[in-house]
């Protein structure tokens, strides 16, 4: 079995995207809370170590770096979805972000059409139109869907095997 160096995926993931890690609006994102305990911010920063760990470790050959730009600007909605304006059912936030997610995402940094499809289809099948169309989303948005049942069924908080760590 491949071996994967989580260093190493850390540091390059720095390298790929230290402008949107030190960017002010997913900064803070670490104020809005994604699943259970788990901030939007460091829910991005799992999807995306997660998504190249899964790379590397069956060597999808993707493109690292707009796998990784992608999968952390994936849920960059910039509001607090808990909220009672953005919560309940005529605000379909789960149909709705991310499209906006695009929007803001497009506004700040220069996107890739890879880039752009990984955060459109993130919720697929959900956003039936927006289906992924490279690896890279494929891999995004199995990531994506694996950490939020991690989150929403609080199992982070249990050791080891299950869980996906990032320092953050
Ligand atoms: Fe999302
Ligand atoms: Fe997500």
């Amino acid at each position: 079995m491949t071996r994967i160096n989580k260093k190493e995926i850390s540091r390059d993931m720095k390298a790929y995207a230290e402008d949107i890690l030190n960017s002010k609006n997913f900064i803070e994102s670490e104020n809005n809370i994604q699943h259970s305990d788990v901030t939007v911010r460091k829910h991005c920063l799992k999807v995306a170590f997660l998504s190249m760990w899964l790379n590397r470790r069956f060597n999808v050959k993707c493109n690292e770096k707009e796998l990784t730009r992608g999968a952390l600007l994936h849920d960059f909605f910039l509001y607090d979805w808990h909220a009672p304006e953005h919560c309940g059912l005529k605000n379909l936030h789960g149909f709705k972000h991310p499209g906006i997610a695009l929007k803001n995402a497009s506004k700040e940094f220069t996107l890739t059409e890879k880039e752009k499809n990984i955060i459109s289809s993130h919720m697929w099948p959900l956003t039936l139109r927006h289906m992924p169309k490279c690896r890279e989303a494929w891999v995004v948005t199995a990531a994506d869907k694996y950490i939020s049942t991690v989150e929403s069924l609080r199992l982070h908080k249990l050791p080891k095997l299950i869980r996906v760590k990032v320092r953050a």
